[in-house]
C-alpha cells in the first residue's frame, strides 16, 4: 500500500499549485470590504473537501460569515474525528514592508527553509496548516486508509473572534458529535523538534476611549490648563504594569494557577535559545515579569499589552494642537482559571477610577475567551505523540504556547470532547505580520503526519 510519504512524493506540486489558489483569494475577515472574497474562499474549500472525498460538504449561513462543514462517515460505530481550522485570514498591513505582494504567493528560499517556503497572507495562519488536513485526507480515501469518521468545520471569523461559532455549535451539536477535535493552527519548536500545544492563552480585548474638551484646542491659548487625553492616557496606561512588570488592576492575579515547581523545571527543559531568540526579532534584550523566564512569560503568565494608540495630529509637520480624544486597543493574554469576562469587568472598574479629573474616560469590551490546558494521559495525546514518533523518529514535547485559539475551551463546554493541537507552523513564520510563510517541508510534514494521527488514534480508542 502506498505510504503517506510516497503519496506526497507524487503528488505535492499538486498540493502545493492547489494552496497556491487557495492563498490568492483575500478572506480578510477584519474588513467588511472583503466580504466576497470571504465567501469565495468558503467556496473554495468546500469544493476541496469534496473533492478529497468528503460524502457532503456544505457552506453554513451564520449571522456573521459562513462556517464550511464536511463530513465522511464510513461507519458509525467506529470513532469520529472533528478537524477545526479556519480560512479567514488577518489583515496584509502594514502593506509596504512585504517583498512580494500578500494575495500573490510565491515559494522563496530562506535560511531556516532551504527547501522554499510559500509567502503570504494566511499561507501558516491557518490556510497552509489547514489544507494539510484536506490533503491528508485526500490521501486516506484514495488509498483506502481512512480508518475512523471525519468531520470538517473550518470557519471565517477566527481572526475576528468567531462570534457566530458559538452560534453554531448550539445549533448543531448533534451534527458535530465526535470522539476528538483535532486543530493544525499552533506551531512546533522546531523542524527537527516536534511539539504539541497542550495550553492556549485566553483573552481579553478592550477599546478604551478618553475625551478631554469638547473640540481640538489651540495648544497654546489653553495648553497648561486643561487636561490632555493623549497625556493623560499614556499616564494611565503606563500605570497599569508596575516596575517589577506586573500588571496593576486589583484582583488580576487572584486567580491565576501557579505551576509547580516541577512543571516549571520542565517546562526549562524545552531546548530554547536566548541570543537567537533576541537575534531573530531584533531587540537588545528581553523584558517582562520580574522572576519569569522569557518562555514562562510568553505561555503561563498572563499579559496586558497596547495594541495600538491613536488621536491628535499625525500627518507631515506639526500642528499645535490638544486634541479632544485619545484612544488605545489594549489586549490581556490570560492563564488558565482567570475568567475573561470578570477580567474585563475588573479592568474597566479600574480604568475608569484611575482617570483624572479633567477628562472623562469609556472602556469598550470587544472580544475575549478563556485559556485552555489539555490533559497529557489521555488517549489523544498520545495517537498525537505516536504520529510525530512515526514521521519524526522521535517523541513530541508538551508545550504551552502563548497564543489563543479562544473557541478550543467553548468546544469543551458544548461538545464535551478533548482537542489536540498538532502545529507545523514556526515561530518565525510571522503570522500576523508582514511576509508570512509556511515551510513547504512543514506543509508536506504535516500532510505525512496526519494520517498516523487517524490510525494510532482509533486503534487505541477502539481498544479501550
Ligand atoms: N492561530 C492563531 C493562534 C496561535 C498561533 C496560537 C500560534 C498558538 C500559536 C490564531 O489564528 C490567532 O491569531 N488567534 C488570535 C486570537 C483571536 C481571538 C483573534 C490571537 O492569538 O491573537
Ligand atoms: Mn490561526
Ligand atoms: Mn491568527
Amino acid at each position: 500500500m502506498l505510504s503517506p510519504k510516497d503519496y506526497i512524493e507524487k503528488n505535492k506540486d499538486a498540493f502545493l499549485n492547489e494552496l497556491i489558489e487557495l492563498l490568492k483569494i483575500p478572506s480578510v475577515s477584519a474588513d467588511p470590504a472583503f466580504k466576497d472574497d470571504v465567501n469565495a474562499a468558503a467556496k473554495a474549500v468546500k469544493k476541496s473537501l469534496l473533492s478529497a472525498g468528503c460524502d457532503t460538504a456544505e457552506v453554513c449561513e451564520t449571522p456573521g460569515l459562513p462556517i464550511v462543514y464536511g463530513e465522511k462517515i464510513i461507519d458509525p460505530k467506529l470513532p469520529t474525528v472533528l478537524v477545526y481550522g479556519h480560512y479567514d485570514v488577518q489583515p496584509p498591513d502594514p502593506i509596504d514592508l512585504w517583498t512580494s505582494p500578500p494575495f500573490e504567493p510565491v515559494i522563496k528560499k530562506t535560511d531556516i527553509h532551504p527547501e522554499g517556503a510559500i509567502f503570504a497572507r494566511g499561507a501558516c495562519d491557518d490556510k497552509g496548516q489547514m489544507f494539510m488536513h484536506v490533503k491528508a485526507l485526500q490521501y486516506m480515501t484514495e488509498t483506502d486508509n481512512l480508518p475512523c469518521n471525519v468531520k470538517f468545520m473550518i470557519e471565517g471569523e477566527e481572526e475576528v473572534g468567531s462570534v457566530s461559532l458559538e452560534w453554531f455549535l448550539e445549533r448543531n451539536q448533534d451534527k458535530l458529535e465526535n470522539d476528538v477535535i483535532l486543530i493544525s493552527d499552533t506551531g512546533m519548536i522546531s523542524k527537527d523538534t516536534p511539539s504539541i500545544t497542550t495550553g492556549l492563552r485566553g483573552l481579553s480585548y478592550v477599546e478604551v476611549e478618553v475625551t478631554g474638551p469638547n473640540r481640538d484646542l489651540h495648544s497654546g491659548l489653553y495648553g497648561g490648563a486643561v487636561a490632555n487625553p493623549i497625556n493623560i492616557l499614556n499616564k494611565m496606561i503606563a500605570s497599569l504594569q508596575d516596575e517589577d512588570n506586573r500588571i496593576t488592576v486589583p484582583g488580576f492575579y487572584d486567580k491565576v494557577e501557579e505551576l509547580s515547581k516541577e512543571e516549571r523545571q520542565k517546562m526549562a527543559e524545552a531546548p530554547f535559545d536566548l541570543d537567537e531568540y533576541k537575534e531573530h526579532i531584533g531587540i537588545p534584550d528581553v523584558h517582562g515579569e520580574k522572576a519569569y523566564s522569557t518562555l514562562e512569560r510568553a505561555s503561563i503568565r498572563p499579559t496586558l499589552d497596547v495594541n495600538g494608540i491613536w488621536g491628535g495630529y499625525i500627518g507631515e509637520g506639526a500642528k499645535t494642537v490638544i486634541a479632544s480624544k485619545a484612544y488605545a486597543k489594549i489586549s490581556m493574554r490570560l492563564v488558565p482559571n482567570q475568567n475573561w469576562e470578570e477580567i474585563t469587568e475588573l479592568f474597566k472598574k479600574h480604568f475608569e477610577s484611575i482617570a483624572p479629573a479633567g477628562v472623562t474616560v469609556e472602556v469598550k469590551p470587544h472580544h475575549g475567551g478563556q485559556a485552555y490546558v489539555t490533559p497529557i494521559d489521555g488517549i489523544d495525546y498520545k495517537a498525537a505523540d505516536l504520529a510525530f514518533k512515526d514521521t519524526f523518529g522521535k517523541d513530541a514535547i508538551p508545550l504551552r504556547s502563548g497564543g489563543s485559539i479562544p473557541i478550543v475551551s467553548l468546544f469543551e463546554g458544548y461538545l464535551k470532547s478533548k482537542t489536540i493541537l498538532m502545529g507545523f507552523g514556526l515561530n518565525s513564520d510571522a503570522i500576523h505580520s508582514p511576509n508570512e510563510h509556511f515551510g513547504v517541508w512543514n506543509f508536506l510534514k504535516g500532510i505525512e503526519t496526519i494520517p498516523y494521527f487517524y490510525k494510532h488514534f482509533t486503534d487505541l480508542k477502539t481498544k479501550s
